[in-house]
This record gives structure tokens, C-alpha cells and sequence, in this order.
């Protein structure tokens, strides 16, 4: 197994590492370093049926069935399959900044105990565009300046399922979906419970109010936040191969998707949650 850097930002790329079988307690370990490390994973396979993933994801975590039902598969319920394709010309916007994709967010941030990590294979991938951005949030909130860092200690802020905030608004739930996603409220700054580190937690598409603070301070520093973490220097696009397999930390990454791709060219992924903590 060869371990590469993808870019300073964020990320290495894992080569030569057979995902069809069991991985060695060494391999793991060292996986679960690089992890901690760099905070994305890439592995390049081919395609893997949903049974073939979701065994990989139990080598790396707890999968957790997702929220919306529709895209759950019919086999195996905690792979979720997404298709992004734009399936005509009307589907696909003009402006690309209205999309729910391109919101810089970190997944699951709206429930209590937001996923750790994300599993991310492509499956079909069009001919250009498409890529998927990461930004390092840990590295933007050691760049932040000092007085900025005592301002946003102890500071919380609220989930929701959408906000206004939100570039674009969510699909929409069920009632047992509506449910099960009340408003929640985390940390402005949070400590990935591994390493001890703190990565600033705002998500584009769910960070709605910082507690106890009115609507227009509130939004005046989540925009400043969400400026500081997503600057080009702490970046990574990955450009899609098929069966490309991301695994990213939710804890102290936020990620966008390049929507600009051809109408009638496929994107089509599987992904899997890795269960986690309330964020601290
Ligand atoms: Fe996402």
C-alpha cells in the first residue's frame, strides 16, 4: 500500500490496496492515521456492488441508515444512491450558485449526532465538470485570527433540516422524515474527538443562527466563517474517475459540488455514512 498527498490542502490518494478483501490491522491503522492526518481518503477501485461497499464502510466505522427513504437501496439500506444528472435541459439552472450541491456543507450537520465520515464511489461520471470540492476547516480556524477565535469560543449555533441561509432549498421530507430532523444546536468551533483539533462547523446548507445573538450579527460572522474556510489555499477538487472511492471527515471538512456538467451525461454515486459523535 503507497499512501500520496492529493494537494497541500487536504487529502491523500491510497495506491495499490485491494479493497475486495479484509484489510490487515497494520493497513487500517495506518488508513485511520492518514485519515486523522489529512482528513480525505481516496482509493482508487473499480465499481463495487452495494453489498461489496457497505462491507469496505464496516472496516471504517458504524454505517448509519440515512434520512431520506428515496434514495436508500432497495438491498442494502445504508447505501444511499445518488444521481445528479441533469435529465433535461430545464433541470439544469442557469446559475450554478442556486444549487443545493454547491453550498459549501459538511453532511448530516442537522441531526444530533452528525456522521463522522463520508463514503463516496462513483459509479457513472459525465465528461467534464462534476467534481467534487473539499475545503479544510481545521487549517481555517488555525489561520483565524486570535480575536476571532476568542469571539467565537463557547459559541453555538443552530441546525436545520434548511434555512434561508441556504443557497438553494432541500428536497422535500415525509412527515416521519420531517420528524425525525427537529432543529439542533452545535458548536461554532468543533473538537474532533480523535485528534483533539477544532475545525470551524458551519454549513452553507444548515447553519441557520449562532444562539443568542440577533439574525444580522449572526449572519455577518457565519459569512465571515464560511469566507475564512472556504479560501482557494485550503482546497482540493477531485476529478471523478469511475470507482474513484472517497472517505472524508465530516468533523473538519466542508465539501461542494461542481454542477456544471453536460444535461443527459449521467453522475451517478454511492455513498455511505459512518456513524458519530454530538459534536463537542
Ligand atoms: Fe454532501
Amino acid at each position: 500500500m503507497k499512501i500520496q498527498p492529493l494537494n497541500e490542502a487536504v487529502g491523500v490518494e491510497i495506491q495499490d490496496l485491494d479493497l475486495s478483501r479484509d484489510l490487515s490491522a497494520v493497513d487500517t491503522s495506518t488508513i485511520q492515521d492518514a485519515f486523522l492526518e489529512y482528513h480525505l481518503i481516496c482509493f482508487r477501485s473499480p465499481p463495487l456492488s452495494h453489498f461489496e461497499f457497505d462491507r469496505v464502510a464496516r472496516q471504517f466505522g458504524d454505517p448509519q441508515e440515512q434520512l431520506l427513504r428515496k434514495q436508500r437501496d432497495d438491498d442494502v439500506s445504508t447505501v444511499s444512491i445518488l444521481n445528479s444528472t441533469y435529465k433535461t435541459p430545464e433541470s439544469k439552472p442557469d446559475d450554478m450558485n442556486f444549487m443545493r450541491l454547491t453550498g459549501w456543507h459538511t453532511d448530516d450537520s442537522y441531526m444530533m449526532k452528525p456522521a463522522k465520515a463520508t463514503m463516496l464511489q462513483s459509479l457513472e461520471i459525465p465528461n467534464s465538470g462534476g467534481q467534487t470540492g473539499f475545503s479544510n476547516s481545521r487549517k481555517a480556524y488555525d489561520d483565524l485570527p486570535d480575536d476571532v477565535k476568542a469571539r467565537c469560543d463557547g459559541l453555538q449555533a443552530v441546525h436545520s433540516y434548511d434555512t434561508k441561509r441556504a443557497p438553494a432549498t432541500a428536497s422535500s421530507l415525509s412527515k416521519v422524515e420531517t420528524n425525525e430532523t427537529p432543529d439542533v444546536i452545535h458548536p461554532l468551533i468543533r473538537t474532533n474527538d480523535d485528534s483533539g483539533k477544532k475545525a470551524i462547523y458551519v454549513n452553507m446548507n444548515r447553519t441557520d443562527q449562532i444562539v443568542g445573538m440577533e439574525r444580522a450579527e449572526s449572519d455577518e460572522l457565519l459569512d465571515y466563517l464560511v469566507e475564512r474556510m472556504t479560501r482557494p489555499e485550503y482546497r482540493y477538487h477531485h476529478e471523478w474517475s469511475v470507482g474513484d472511492l472517497l472517505l472524508w471527515d465530516n468533523r473538519c471538512l466542508v465539501h461542494s459540488v461542481n454542477m456544471d456538467f453536460p444535461v443527459g451525461q449521467t453522475r451517478l454515486h454511492q455513498r455511505i455514512l459512518l456513524k458519530g459523535p454530538t459534536p463537542v
